[in-house]
């Protein structure tokens, strides 16, 4: 094995809720690879979010921040959402915020495949045909827009009304910036044989911000990647597109918000947010390497916290994009990739992924099904 010097540092935030219970499973899936192949990873492990806050009086305690800063990649789980009953300060709520997180590690581009697993196409809500075959990916912009913009606020007018602000704010090198790593992207998966093809979506009709976001994408396009192909489409017009015909789409870059929006909607085109894995990255340090941040796209789901019913496939498959994105070694992440089709192949079901009327099986006994077929490949 690997000299702890060489290898990569891995810090699971299991956080709230199912995070817990998914995390454990991708604990095991990691040490697999550790393990059996070989691969140079360090696993740590640190509270954040409410877990934490009951235990030690805050969300994100300084040793955690310390870990985050040393980690080549956090494996976060969920995180509570934080509800006015708990009486946590707004100072304490925004140090433990997801979004610092994301903004912190300047995590700008954020990957969110959306693939069609033929042995699930049933879960969806959509007719078999429309999602057969599905294999798109987001990169939303994860650290500009409305959801940082100021300024930002409630205030109240002279007059008694209330007035809520916030701004939707870019400039042009973080849409370079993002624009640049999605054709990079279309690249990468036209030399993979997929269609390799980019759709911007913006809301230039109406945005001053968003006319220029496409005039910047079309520039970044014509001056350095003129070889990969590139639509522009109105953000509604792109969730309606989604719904009718979703394979016309190989890379969709938006921003922050209209990604937050269009990735739920794509979710459903696989009919269970307990599949889809994320990828968090930013742009690379003078070492070469990115600072990056993987997440399952569904929250922590206290409805079903500790009752062992949660679909870790999420967790594990953000497990294997950060095979692919950090350790760079694709062939790894495939493998893992390929373990989670063939434990669905051979019927292993999630409660959100089991047929109507059938219970489905817990969530150690799907990460005991992944291990199954990483041990068979
Ligand atoms: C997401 C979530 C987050 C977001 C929330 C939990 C802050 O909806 O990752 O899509 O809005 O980005
Ligand atoms: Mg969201």
């Amino acid at each position: 094995m690997a000299s702890p010097a060489n290898s990569y540092r891995l810090l699971i935030l299991p956080g709230d809720g199912i995070g817990k219970e998914v995390m454990a499973e991708v604990r095991r899936v990691a040490e697999w690879f550790r393990d059996r192949r070989s691969l140079p990873i360090e696993l740590r492990q640190r509270p954040f979010g409410l877990a934490s806050w009951e235990a030690y009086g805050s969300l994100m305690p300084d040793e955690t921040w310390a870990e985050i800063e040393a980690a080549d990649a956090i494996l976060f789980g969920a995180m509570d959402s934080l509800d006015q009953a708990r009486k946590i300060s707004p100072e304490e709520r925004r140090k433990g915020s997801l979004l610092r997180l994301r903004k912190s590690l300047d995590t700008f581009a954020n990957l969110r495949p959306i693939r069609a697993i033929s042995g699930l196409l049933d879960a969806s809500t959509l007719k078999r045909e429309v999602v057969d075959g599905v294999d798109l990916v987001f990169v939303r912009e994860l650290t500009g827009g409305v959801y940082f913009g100021e300024p930002r606020g409630v205030e109240t007018l002279p007059d008694g009304r209330e007035r809520g602000i916030n701004t939707h704010v870019y400039t042009s090198d973080e849409v370079e910036r993002v624009a640049r790593f999605a054709f990079e992207l279309a690249r990468r998966r036209r030399a993979e044989g997929k269609p390799g093809h980019v759709h911007s979506i913006d809301k230039g009709n109406v945005m001053e911000a968003g006319a220029m976001w496409r005039r910047i994408v079309q520039r970044v396009h014509d001056t350095e990647y003129a070889d990969v192909e590139l639509h522009h489409m109105l953000a509604d017009n792109c969730a309606m597109q989604l719904i009718r015909w979703p394979r016309q789409f190989d890379v969709i870059v938006t921003d922050n918000l209209f990604g937050d929006l269009l990735s739920d909607c794509g979710a459903m085109i696989t009919g269970s947010l307990g599949m889809l894995p994320s990828a968090s990255l930013s742009a690379r340090g003078a070492d070469g390497r990115r600072r990056a941040l993987y997440e399952p796209i569904h929250g922590s789901a206290p409805d079903i916290a500790g009752k062992g019913l949660a679909n870790p496939l999420a967790a594990i498959l953000s497990f294997a994009m950060c095979l692919r994105e950090t350790l760079e070694m694709a062939p790894e992440a495939e493998r893992l990739e390929r373990a989670v089709d063939a434990a669905l192949a051979g019927g292993a079901r999630t409660a959100d992924i089991a047929a109507p009327g059938s219970a489905g099986m817990s969530t150690s006994a799907m990460g005991d099904a992944v291990l199954q077929a990483l041990d068979r490949a």
